[in-house]
């Protein structure tokens, strides 16, 4: 896989140049059940092989072990990588506790904290990972843009923010990148952010592509098939009634993969990217995965085009997914949409 590699993309306007696929490490240390240590390193040795340049932790995954996980391979490729983290969901030793933390002091202590975890003096793209509505974003932009005079942050990024608040924070500095889940069953973006990004030059980092991997039909109902540590056994779209009418819609995902000699999370893949630029949007989604033969499949979804038709077979699927993307949606940008 050395010698064949993923085409680029600018990273926003004037942003970095990335690979047009990045990989989502949070899986890595947390929240998908066990992990092999071993593979996980080998996966990203794989991505970066295959021309995955940007790679996306955050300080909560793991609070704070996958940025410490990453640390030795930022070391060995610092120069040929574009290294994304994230603050602003706080934790603390109730395992379901997830509080929101936009203040000036908050942005400037994370910052240290995720430096040292990785062992970098600076970071190439630094996200607000969720939006408090009571900080107004003049405060945190604005100490992240502090950061960046300073040298420790290059470019910025917002998650889960609405159309709206991707245009104040831009006003106040640049952002290079928004971040927020994007995928053939989560298509709220679409009604806001995704334009304003498009308007603005700002790249659009989808998360979780493959449906937190309910997309590949590797797996249709989460309290049977998943492990206790996995976290997915709690969110509304992969259990019971609502797990077995989502596991349904993916019939013409399947279809359209085995007409194609592809794979469901490929066409999945393919999609996002299409979508993208439908909406006339520079796109780097970051698929999760701990499997140097999933992140093979996955950046080879980059030689897919699908067609008109099957564009229009997978077109209804989003408005027909049951239950919510989180179970408190007050956590996504769609609870602030007017
Ligand atoms: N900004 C935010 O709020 C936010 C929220 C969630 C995630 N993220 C970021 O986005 C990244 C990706 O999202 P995600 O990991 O939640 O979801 P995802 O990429 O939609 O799916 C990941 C899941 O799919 C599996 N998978 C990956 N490739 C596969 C393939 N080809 N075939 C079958 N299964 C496959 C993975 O298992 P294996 O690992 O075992 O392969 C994992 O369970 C995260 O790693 C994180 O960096 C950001």
């Amino acid at each position: 896989m050395d010698d064949v590699k993923i085409a680029q993309a600018e990273l926003g306007t004037g942003g970095p140049l990335v690979g047009i696929q990045g990989l989502g490490c949070m899986g890595m240390s947390e929240f998908y059940g066990d992990t092999d240590e071993a593979a996980a390193r080998d996966t990203l040795d794989a991505a970066l092989a295959a021309g995955v340049t940007l790679f996306d932790t955050a300080d909560v995954y793991g609070r704070g072990r996958n940025e410490e996980f990453l640390a030795p391979f930022v070391a060995a490729h610092r120069e040929e990588i574009t290294l994304a983290t994230k603050f602003a969901i706080e934790r603390n030793d109730d395992p379901h506790y997830r509080g929101v933390r936009n203040d000036r002091a908050y942005v400037r202590r994370s910052v240290e904290d995720s430096l040292r975890r990785l062992g970098v003096d600076v970071i190439d793209l630094y996200y607000m990972h969720r939006r408090d509505p009571a900080v107004p974003l003049a405060e945190s932009v604005g100490a992240m843009a502090e950061l960046v005079a300073e040298g420790k942050v290059r470019h910025l990024g917002l998650s889960e923010v609405t159309g709206a608040e991707l245009r104040e924070a831009h006003a106040v500095h640049p952002i290079a990148a928004l971040q927020s889940e994007w995928s053939l069953f989560s298509r709220d973006v679409e009604r806001s952010a995704v334009g304003a990004a498009a308007e603005l030059g700002v790249a659009f980092v989808p998360y979780s592509p493959l449906g937190r991997g309910f997309l590949t039909g590797a797996f249709a109902d989460a309290a049977a098939d998943l492990t206790e540590n996995d976290f997915r056994r709690h969110q509304p779209r992969f259990t019971g009634d609502n797990a077995r009418t989502n596991a349904a819609l993916l019939a013409p995902v399947k279809e359209i993969a085995v007409a194609r000699g592809a794979t469901p999370a490929q066409i999945a893949l393919a999609w996002v990217h299409q979508r993208a630029e439908a909406h006339g949007l520079t796109v780097v989604p970051i698929p999760g995965t701990r499997r140097p033969g999933r992140l093979a499949e996955n950046v080879a979804a980059a030689g897919i085009t699908l067609t008109e038709a099957e564009l229009a077979a997978l077109e209804p699927i989003a408005d027909r997914v049951a239950g919510d993307r989180y179970p408190d949606m007050t956590f996504t940008s769609a609870s602030r949409e007017v």
